[in-house]
């Protein structure tokens, strides 16, 4: 390896985590780049979601080079760490965690609790009759102490709940098996379960459209309630699906500075910005969304409570936006392309 790069790969291994840590093999069209993990060293980490297929391949260079956070995008929720009762496949999970391991980055737990993509046999006794509160209770217990268990001192951050919040549902709450079969005090048990299983893991509510005013009114008097309760919520998961126009800068702005108020850190947990046609007409879509990410990431950082951000995903190659999406018609929501390479936005974001 030539001495200039080495010099780059070593300097980065340092910054990481303070101690020796391997960044084997970075192509230099990859490091010729500043790593925006670094560039934003002192004020939050830089985070990812991924899958596991996507450690071991090019796609992985790029995120343990610009990247100090991992989240699993889907190998963490319930449905696939516990598909069968008391059968747990913990290997792509596992996987995540110990590519974070080897390249000294954090991990963010996703999730612990959701409405979607919990298995139906949570649902259910052994009888098939619809399973009890204290069934229901008991199996939220042993899967979240099985989970932050194991990963208790390497997950750093849990969304312990993800979405339990609608501004049109029974005391601002969705309406889901969770609230018909438990009742509310469901998301104060995942808190407290989490607890006792990491004790030192930070712990999150996660959602969406959290900066719309009533949802965010919902949620600010959620955590305020359940604080006041002295159940350990540390703070909120602003998810930040955002589009070209909305929610303004200025109400993202307003929004950190509310929970802020209540003693809360706030996550940015799944930042992507939607700039397909119908969400964007008109011209100079990347321009514009360089502009728009540079302006959310200035006042990020005029947020001490901010205390991390991640995109979900890394690049344009893989985001749940294009699911949906004909080859001819691909949404471009990240800061690198589908070829990898930085994106206008990318440029933005590592000058502030
Ligand atoms: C999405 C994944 O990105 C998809 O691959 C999967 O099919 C569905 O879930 N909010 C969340 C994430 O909290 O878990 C979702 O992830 C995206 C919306």
């Amino acid at each position: 390896m030539p001495l200039r790069l080495r010099m780059i790969v070593a300097s980065f291994a340092t910054v990481v985590n303070g101690c020796a840590v391997v960044v084997d093999r970075v192509p230099p069209d990859i490091a010729r780049h500043p790593s925006l993990a670094r560039h934003h060293a002192a004020k939050f980490p830089i985070g990812a979601a991924v899958e596991p297929w996507q450690l071991e391949t090019r796609a992985g260079q790029l995120l343990a080079w610009h990247f100090n956070s991992v989240t699993a995008e889907n190998a963490m929720k319930p449905a696939n760490l516990q598909p069968v009762e008391g059968r747990f496949d913990f290997a792509a999970a596992d996987a995540i965690v110990d590519f974070a391991g080897r390249h000294g980055m954090k991990v963010r737990g996703h999730t612990l609790l959701w409405h979607e993509e919990t298995p139906e046999w949570f649902w259910r006794e052994a009888d098939g009759k619809p399973a009890t509160r204290e069934r229901v209770l008991e199996r939220l217990r042993t899967h979240v102490h099985a989970v932050a268990g194991r990963y208790r001192g390497r997950v750093y951050a849990w969304d312990v709940v993800n979405e339990v919040v609608h501004p049109l549902g029974p005391g601002c709450l969705r309406d889901t098996r969770w609230l018909q079969v438990v009742g509310p005090e469901y998301i104060a048990w995942a808190f407290r379960y989490a607890r006792e299983a990491d004790p030192s893991a930070r712990l999150f509510l996660n959602d969406f459209e959290t900066t719309e005013p009533t949802k965010r009114a919902c949620l600010l008097r959620l955590v305020a309630d359940l604080r006041a309760q002295g159940v350990p919520v540390h703070g909120v998961g602003h998810q930040m699906h955002i589009d070209l126009e909305k929610p303004t800068v200025a109400e993202v702005d307003k929004t950190l500075g509310l929970f802020a108020a209540l003693g809360v850190e706030g996550h940015i947990t799944e930042l992507d910005m939607s700039i397909a046609a119908n969400a964007a007409p008109g011209p100079a879509r990347l321009e514009r969304q360089a502009a728009r990410y540079a302006a959310l990431f200035e006042v990020f950082m005029a947020h001490p409570s901010v205390t991390a951000v991640s995109f979900w995903g890394i690049s344009d190659a893989r985001t749940w936006l294009n699911a949906k999406r004909s080859p001819a018609d691909l949404d471009q929501p990240l800061l690198f392309d589908a070829q990898l390479a930085p994106k206008p936005a990318y440029f933005a974001v590592v000058k502030k």
